[in-house]
């Protein structure tokens, strides 16, 4: 197995890799009250980095308070966040491996009710329904600002790199869709004005950190809403992102109605697995194929050579082979995958060719912020916990994805 594709060295800018496989960025929801590293954390990452992940991308984080996601998510908006987020990547380099941290203002898909979260416009959030105030020029220079800081903030914590989300739904995509972005100043307007966040964030970024540490960036290529971005304008915009300096491209969605446009449900699951995972309600059902985001990195591809990590489904080990032996992606990067199997790397370097063992059930991303991390399937009282949890309305605000929190 060691001739694997999989296995040869990577490289993101500055920063080289023993291998190509790139742990995404999974929200863990297990940091403390004001978004602090805790031991839970720390014991995340030191185990992914003992098993060999090539990269990992840390889960978002908030680089400003207004822009928190979810109670319990990470913050690196505040100098005294340095100390926890030190202890993290230091248990990440014990173990020879690199992580690099994901910047994040949620824009008005922010889930946290007290919080007065901004927007290019005031247009309600696709996937939580929440309408939000428009921001002015201040506000947007605050914003920039703040992802600059958290860049400081990361450089001053050890981390390899920075990434930058700009996909999801999250305030950046906002900016980059004509569909929230309604302004008609230097911001909005035009697919020319609406590359100008990204861009100034990028740049912004960019002068925060020394050379020998990577910027990339997570970027939608396409709104996953009707109607909303074509994929011909994020993928200009990313090939204007590479010009700009950023070491490389996650590819990914835009704007989101739906938690699955994203993380799509039931990847390569046929009828066997679903019933070895006991989804009765599959069993009918045909698998979802896998590597559902590479159309839109092979036509970013076609326009510049910017390093692609390619996300979304990768399930079997000769699926992520072919794609980088084609050269159509650089790295391929899992979340899920790594929640249900923290060891997958070893196991794929032992020569494992069936799937990953994750059937893309969702449970986790549905328990974000209830919960800390976790695969909801294994071991098998976890689905029992999950059942009552669920029958008990626990999952009740996470179910009603138009409501406006
Ligand atoms: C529980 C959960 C949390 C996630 N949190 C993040 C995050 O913090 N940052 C991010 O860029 N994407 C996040 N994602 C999306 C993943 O990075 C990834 O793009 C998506 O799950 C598809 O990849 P997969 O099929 O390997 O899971 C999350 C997904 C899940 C399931
Ligand atoms: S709960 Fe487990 S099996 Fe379901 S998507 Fe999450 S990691 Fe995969």
């Amino acid at each position: 197995m060691a001739e694997s594709v999989l296995f040869q060295p990577g490289r993101i800018g500055p920063v080289e890799t023993t291998n190509r496989i790139v742990r995404a960025g999974t929200s863990e929801t297990a940091s403390g009250d004001g978004g602090e590293i805790t031991d839970n954390l720390v014991e995340i990452y030191e185990n992914l980095a003992r098993n060999r992940v090539g990269l990992i991308l840390s889960g978002h984080m908030f680089c400003h308070p207004r822009g928190r996601y979810a109670t319990r998510q990470t913050g690196i908006h505040d100098d005294a966040m340095v100390p926890g987020l030190t202890r993290l990547t230091s248990a990440v380099h014990r173990h020879g491996g690199k992580v690099f941290a994901q910047l994040a203002h949620a824009g008005s898909q922010s889930r946290v009710p007290e919080n007065r979260p901004l927007a290019p416009s005031p247009v309600p959030n696709a996937l939580t329904g929440r309408m939000v105030e428009a921001a002015t020029a201040v506000e947007i220079a605050e914003v920039i600002e703040a992802f600059a800081g958290g860049a400081r903030r990361a450089l001053r914590a050890g981390f390899d790199g920075v990434h930058i989300h700009a996909a999801n739904g999250y305030l950046i995509s906002e900016f980059s869709s004509a569909l929230t972005n309604r302004r008609e100043d230097e911001w909005g307007g035009t697919a020319r004005a609406r590359d100008r966040f990204v861009l100034e964030v990028l740049k912004a970024v960019r002068r925060e950190v020394p050379a020998g540490m990577a910027v990339t960036v997570k970027l939608g290529l396409q709104d996953a809403v009707p109607g909303g971005m074509a994929l011909d304008e994020g993928v200009r915009r990313g090939e204007a992102l590479a010009a700009a300096g950023a070491d490389a491209i996650e590819v990914s969605c835009n704007a989101m109605r739906l938690p699955s446009d994203s993380a799509k449900e039931y990847v390569a699951v046929g009828p066997g697995r679903a019933l070895r995972d006991l989804l009765l309600h599959r069993l009918l059902s045909a698998p979802h194929p896998e590597a559902y985001f590479l159309p839109a990195a092979r036509e970013l591809r076609k326009r510049t050579r910017v390093p692609i990590i390619l996300v979304g489904g990768m399930r079997l080990p000769t699926t992520m082979e072919t794609i980088l032996e084609r050269g159509e992606a650089d790295f391929v990067a899992m979340a899920r995958p790594f929640i249900r199997e923290p060891d997958l790397v070893v196991k794929l370097a032992q020569g494992r060719r069936g799937p990953v063992e994750c059937t893309s059930c969702n449970l986790c991303l549905m328990h974000e912020s209830h919960h800390s991390l976790r695969c909801w399937r294994v071991p098998r009282r976890r689905l029992l916990e999950h059942a009552i949890f669920r029958l008990r309305g626990g999952l009740r605000e996470a179910h009603r994805p138009h409501s406006s929190r």
